[in-house]
């Protein structure tokens, strides 16, 4: 390896990292910008995602970071952002899914759907797919999913996907993070042979911004009472930069990680029936056509 390919190992490499305007997914845009990337990040607003795009340009001294404006609750915006990341960049290397929030209280998106499921899953699996032929083209390519330590607590309601008939903020939250590996390891028998990988992540416990727009009042004063011991950003990207740029990893497949190394996931997501199951569900409800 070149003393160059050693300072920048992601030169030529072009990602999409989702949400990169704050939190985990902005220190994952400073990480692989530093090592050379191309970035593409995401956020419902352009001015802001703007501004965020200066902050990583001027923390890794790579000019080769974009802005992307679209609010991923609406699968209409899913497939505009797609669009225009498909008309921005001939190639895709990396897709980092790392958008997700939290709400207290149940809330409708535009296409009638639960928050949490609409954005934690069901934004992911529509724009992974939409993306998915750039990915092959672009092979070995790489699709990362932030999930978390909730995905161990998770159960998939297939009768109340939509927290229609009892809503729970974290039972909403944590059957989104197992969705995030059970979409994970279906995508990866999917792509057997093809040359993308993918892996799902849990980030750590982060000082954020995560779940601030409708915050659970208990979780309000234990955030405010742990929040100092909670790791920074950029610890909580690691193992995202990890998965998108180590060459350990290469062709490492269908696996769930946190620190760096492959953990056990919870065993419903690697429950070929339930998984199949999940994937032909989204597909109904993103109006795809053949899943
Ligand atoms: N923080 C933790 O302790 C923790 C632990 C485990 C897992 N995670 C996971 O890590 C991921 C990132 O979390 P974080 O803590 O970094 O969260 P965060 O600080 O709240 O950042 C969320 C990012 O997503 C964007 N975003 C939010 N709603 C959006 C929407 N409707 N459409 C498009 N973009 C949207 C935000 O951009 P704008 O506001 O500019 O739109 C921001 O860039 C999530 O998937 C979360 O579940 C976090």
């Amino acid at each position: 390896m070149t003393a160059l390919a050693r300072a920048i190992p992601m030169a030529g490499k072009v990602v999409l990292i989702t949400g990169g305007t704050g939190g985990i997914g902005k220190a994952t845009a400073i990480g692989l910008a530093t090592m050379g990337a191309r970035v593409g990040i995401t956020g419902r607003d352009f001015d802001r995602a703007e501004e965020a795009v200066a902050d990583i340009r001027a923390a890794s001294g790579n000019q080769g970071v974009d802005a992307f404006a679209a609010d991923m609750t609406s699968q209409a915006e899913v497939r505009r952002l797609a669009a225009a990341v498909l008309n921005a960049y001939p190639r895709l290397d990396v897709l980092i899914n790392n958008v997700g929030g939290f709400w207290a209280h149940r809330h409708p998106t535009t296409d009638n759907l639960e928050r949490t499921f609409a954005l934690n899953h069901l934004a992911p699996f529509l724009l992974t797919n939409l993306l998915l032929d750039r990915l092959k083209a672009s092979a070995p390519a790489r699709v990362v999913t932030v999930s978390s330590g909730a995905q161990s607590m998770g159960r998939i309601d297939f009768d109340d996907l939509q927290g229609a008939r009892s809503y729970s903020g974290q039972r909403a939250y944590n059957q989104s993070k197992l969705a995030n590996v059970m979409f994970t390891n279906e995508l990866a028998r999917r792509l057997e042979g093809t040359g993308v990988t993918a892996t799902a992540v849990h980030p750590g416990v982060v000082r954020t911004n995560f779940g601030a727009e409708d915050q659970a009042w208990f979780f309000a004063i234990i955030s405010r009472a742990v929040r100092p011991l909670l790791k920074t950003p950029a610890q909580g990207a690691e193992t995202p930069i990890y998965l998108a740029s180590s060459p350990a990893v290469d062709g490492v497949t269908g696996q769930f990680f946190a620190n760096r190394k492959p953990k056990t996931a919870n065993r419903l997501a690697s429950n070929a029936e339930m998984t199949a199951r999940l994937w032909q569900v989204s597909a109904d409800l993103v109006g795809m056509t053949s899943a």
